[in-house]
């Protein structure tokens, strides 16, 4: 069957079609065959290079054979037993090694349960309600954070989802990243029950928005200064920007991490990691409910485990970073050689082009173009490369992608921009 017709199909089936929000494609996303290396292949016969990386997991590009070889020797031994195992302790090792803010894990299974629980322990142990999120900041689909999301809320155009109850989402407070007056304001107005702040240190879910110079820092300070836990959603940035995410980038040290995607080299996971005092109260030690059936799979932490020991000893960052400034430095070349005003955005291996003006914020992420984005994408997409199609999201390279993928998605922007 075609694409086409599968999503005829799966019309009647799934919501929309689809099982998540962004991959719904008008007039019908493409239907994936199989993927390898930096490539995804579509039942329909068509090969695309590959930067939506499954939504940002794959920093090791599809199927890497070491990643691979791990899941496959884990299969042999059982996927889950529902007791602990030896790999919870080897990758929580690996997670503290890499992030010092880090001395204890809570395996989950999604980003969104990881932010989900970040919370959960950031409320129980200072005994406060209120959270500051980003406006724009995606940190899944869970209830408290539902509000002025990224990510294919952003898109739908629905940042407010039906069916949460707005007493649920009144401890939410929103403030604009980049924006200390803001932040500040807040804790002044509500310092006394305000338990956490989280923030993606980079924003990725709408589009690659780069915290500006201090900015981090001084969030830091407020939150310390008024004993508010700091949570940093590193789920995209996490062992993406460097083995030690945004954290190590910035030299800044939060007292809750939020980790996911790559973690799981590609399989399912979520880390909710913190500081001692903080993942003491989670359950069983503490009081802070916490719990799954998923939680520690052996598959993923195994996948995961793998993944860290290439990035390590591949120095892939290095590579993947690189690789990421070189391609924003020739995006920036087409862009100005147009006159097209649009604004080439990214950090290490994240990359992106905004179609408008500098992108500081959400409320700047919104003025830019999606539909001329969306017209784009489906341009891209005939040339054979596949980014993800909102505007509202980040493209990821891999060590996968090779020079001549490269040269074929500069000649396509090339192509595709002008
Ligand atoms: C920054 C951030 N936090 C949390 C999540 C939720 O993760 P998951 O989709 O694994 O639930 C995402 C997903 O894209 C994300 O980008």
């Amino acid at each position: 069957m075609s694409s086409e017709e599968f999503f005829n199909e799966a019309r009647e089936l799934l919501p929309g079609g689809v099982s998540s929000p962004v991959r719904a494609i008008k007039p019908y996303p493409f239907y994936t065959a199989f993927a390898r290396g930096s490539k995804i292949f579509d039942v329909d016969g068509n090969e695309y290079v590959d930067y939506c990386m499954a939504y940002g997991p794959l920093i090791l590009g599809h199927n890497p054979p070491a990643v691979k070889r791990a899941i496959v020797r884990q299969l042999d031994k059982g996927w889950i037993y529902g007791t602990p195992i030896e790999q919870e302790i080897s990758l929580a090792k690996e997670i503290v090694k890499y992030y010092p803010s880090i001395d204890m894990v809570r395996f989950v299974n999604t980003g969104t349960e990881a932010t989900m629980g970040a919370i959960r322990a950031a409320r129980g142990f200072t005994g406060k309600d209120k959270i500051i999120k980003i406006e724009g900041g995606f940190h899944g689909a869970h209830d408290a954070v539902l509000v002025k999301a990224g990510s294919g809320a952003t898109s739908l155009g629905t940042p407010d989802s039906l069916g949460i109850p707005p007493d649920f989402t009144k401890h939410t407070l929103q403030v604009p990243f980049n924006d200390i007056e803001a932040m500040t304001d807040a804790t002044d107005a509500y310092h006394h029950n305000i338990a956490a702040v989280i923030l993606e240190p980079v924003m990725g879910n709408v589009g690659p928005i780069l915290p500006e110079e201090g900015y981090l820092q001084e969030i830091r300070t407020l939150t310390k200064e008024n004993d508010i836990v700091l949570i940093f959603d590193e789920v995209i940035t996490g062992f993406r920007l460097g083995m030690g995410g945004a954290q190590e980038w910035y030299g800044i040290t939060p007292d809750m991490t939020a980790l996911g995607k790559i973690l799981g080299g590609g399989l399912p996971i979520g880390v909710v990691g913190g500081k001692k005092e903080i993942m003491e109260n989670i359950s069983p030690a503490g009081k802070v409910y916490q719990a799954g059936t998923f939680n520690g799979n052996p598959v993923s932490l195994t996948a995961g485990l793998a993944t860290i020991e290439v990035l390590h000893r591949k120095k892939i960052h290095q590579k993947v970073n690189s690789m990421g400034d070189e391609l924003r430095a020739r995006l920036r070349d087409i862009v100005d050689d147009h006159g097209l005003g649009y604004t080439v955005a990214g950090i290490g291996s994240i990359f992106k082009i905004f179609f408008g003006d500098e992108v500081h914020n959400y409320q700047d992420a919104l003025k830019c173009d999606s539909k001329a984005h969306l017209g784009f994408f489906g341009r891209m997409l005939k040339s054979g490369v596949f980014l993800p199609p909102s505007q509202f999201e980040s493209n990821f390279l891999s060590s996968a992608h090779s020079t001549g993928d490269i040269e074929k998605t500069i000649n396509a922007y090339e192509a595709n921009l002008a």
